[in-house]
This record gives C-alpha cells, sequence and structure tokens, in this order.
C-alpha cells in the first residue's frame, strides 16, 4: 500500500505514468465511468476547502465509486479531542482510500501510520499540497507541452504557501528549470526549501522584489495568495496583502505565450480583467485537478482500466 505525502513519493517515471493516465482519462472519461464501482472515498477536511475537497469528491464520483467524510473539525470528533491517528483507525473501516486536510503540519504522516488504507495528503499547514502540484504539473505539460526547459516565476506569499514548497520539489527533478522568486523581503522562500531544495539541486535561480522586473522572461508566471490564515497578527497581513496585483498593465510586459498559474483562491493578487486574457490558465487548471485525482486514486487502489 502507497501513500501520498509530498511529491517526491512518485519518482519522475511514477509522476509520468500518472500524468499520461490523466491525460487519457480526459480524452476517454466514459472508460473510466465504473473503474471504482463498490470503492468508497472518505474526505477529511479539518481546514476550509473548496477545490481540492470538491475535486476529491467528483473524481470518485466520476470513477463510480462512492464518497463520505466531514468538511470541518467542528463537524467531527476532532472536536470531542479524538486524534488523528484514533480517527483514520475508524475511517479505515469506512472507506477504501482516504484525504486528509489539517491545519498541523506532518498530520497526515501520522494518519498514514496507523492506516490500513492509502492516506492522501490534501495540504498540511504552510507544509506541503502534493496534489496541487500533480495538478500544477499536468497544467504545464498539458499546456506548454513539457516539463522543463523554461523559466518559472513564483510570486506572492512563498514563505507560508505550501502549494510553491511542493512544486518546488517536483520540478527541480526536471532539466534546465530556472526559477525567479518574487515575493517581499517578509516572505520569502523558507531557508529549508531554498537552502535544502534549490541551492541542493544546483537548478538556476534568483530572488526578486518586483513583479515587474522579473515579468518579461517568464514563460510561466505561478501567482499565490497571501495566506491570512498563518499569519500571527492581522496588522502584518494587512500591510502585506495587496502587495502584487497582476492586472493588464502588468500583463503587456509578458511574453505573448506567458502562461498565469494560480493554485486558487484568488483575493487580490491578480485582477479579474486578467481572466479574460487567453494567458490566464487557473481555471482551466483546476480542471485538470479533477483529472490527476482520478488517476491517483486509480493508482492508489492499484486499479487498471
Ligand atoms: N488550491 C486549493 O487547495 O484550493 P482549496 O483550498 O479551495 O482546496
Amino acid at each position: 500500500m502507497k501513500h501520498l505525502m509530498s511529491p517526491l513519493d512518485l519518482s519522475v517515471e511514477e509522476l509520468d505514468r500518472l500524468l499520461d493516465l490523466a491525460n487519457d482519462i480526459e480524452a476517454h472519461p466514459s472508460r473510466y465511468s465504473h473503474s471504482c464501482e463498490g470503492k468508497k472515498l472518505a474526505t477529511l477536511f479539518y481546514e476550509p476547502s473548496t477545490r481540492t475537497r470538491l475535486s476529491f469528491e467528483a473524481a470518485m464520483l466520476n470513477l463510480g465509486g462512492s464518497v463520505l467524510g466531514f468538511s470541518s473539525a467542528d463537524s467531527s470528533s476532532a472536536s470531542k479531542g479524538e486524534s488523528v491517528s484514533d480517527t483514520i483507525r475508524i475511517i479505515s473501516c469506512y472507506a477504501d482510500i482516504c484525504a486528509m486536510r489539517h491545519p498541523k503540519e506532518g498530520a497526515p504522516l501520522v494518519a498514514s501510520m496507523k492506516s490500513s488504507i492509502p492516506v492522501i495528503n490534501a495540504g498540511d499547514g504552510g507544509h506541503q499540497h502534493p496534489t496541487q502540484t500533480l495538478t500544477d504539473l499536468l497544467t504545464i505539460r498539458s499546456l506548454k507541452g513539457r516539463l522543463g526547459d523554461f523559466t518559472i516565476g513564483l510570486c506572492g506569499d512563498l514563505k507560508f504557501g505550501r502549494t510553491v514548497h511542493s512544486l518546488i520539489q517536483a520540478l527541480v527533478r526536471y532539466p534546465n528549470v530556472r526559477f525567479v522568486l518574487i515575493s517581499p523581503e517578509e516572505l520569502r522562500l523558507p531557508d529549508n526549501v531554498r537552502d535544502g531544495v534549490l541551492k541542493k539541486s544546483g537548478q538556476e535561480f534568483r530572488e526578486e522584489v518586483r513583479l515587474e522586473d522579473a515579468i518579461p522572461e517568464l514563460d510561466l508566471l505561478y501567482m499565490t495568495r497571501v495566506q491570512r490564515e498563518r499569519f500571527f497578527n492581522e496588522e502584518d497581513y494587512i500591510r502585506m496583502k495587496d502587495f502584487y496585483i497582476l492586472d493588464t498593465e502588468k500583463m503587456k510586459l509578458a511574453r505573448e505565450d506567458m502562461l498565469v498559474l494560480h493554485p486558487l483562491p484568488r483575493v487580490n493578487e491578480i485582477s479579474t480583467e486578467v481572466d479574460d486574457d487567453p494567458r490566464a490558465v487557473y481555471f482551466k487548471q483546476a480542471q485538470y485537478g479533477v483529472y490527476v485525482r482520478m488517476a491517483l486514486i486509480l493508482t492508489l487502489l492499484g486499479i487498471e482500466v
């Protein structure tokens, strides 16, 4: 049995196979519509979510399976003090696979150690969000035609943004990826990712504060929200929240084939006027999230179609 805690739990070859499967699901959805009949997915969400939880549920329903779960700690026995370890033992009796989001870093890993079903990390604190990374990789590979040989700008809250941490871990394994880390000083990438992952990989990277200085050279721009829920005080959040706003004026500085990605939800960091620009692919990205989660469920359950 395999769990998914980080993108590194999958080798590059396994990732390629998973993305191929997701593309096949996109092209031939009806082939897969009964492949999980009789199987159940539990979504254990101790933190709010729209895309991750509902795309997991849509994925399992598209595969002919069923879903159960909770969408907040308050509506589960966590509110009475039940531990994650006990909860997963119980869920193992009710479901075949589970996706867990938790505000505490490492909580899904603790669950996986006590679980008799595959556990998927659906986001743990400011740490990792591997299924968003699978979504991002599928989006990039499908729309750019390759993983590697590009310059990617990661912009916004690089300190608390777990999607960025997971995406960097995954992308350093591909050839010639140049990273431009665009953030205010206070929201720079944590040392363990900058030094422990980026520097160690030998890939080229640099840090910038102004988006305008970086945007002309980018093949991909990955925007992120300032993570209000991870700030210790509201004043700091208010000072930082509108540091970057991507609008049509800034898009004029970008290449004609630069793609704009965002894990969403968006607050103010991308002006809605950008949504009509063909380079804005963040809503398409959310659709890819369903295909890749279908592929992941099939892979972890060992179901071949
Ligand atoms: N991208 C993402 O994780 O969105 P949700 O918080 O809505 O799940």
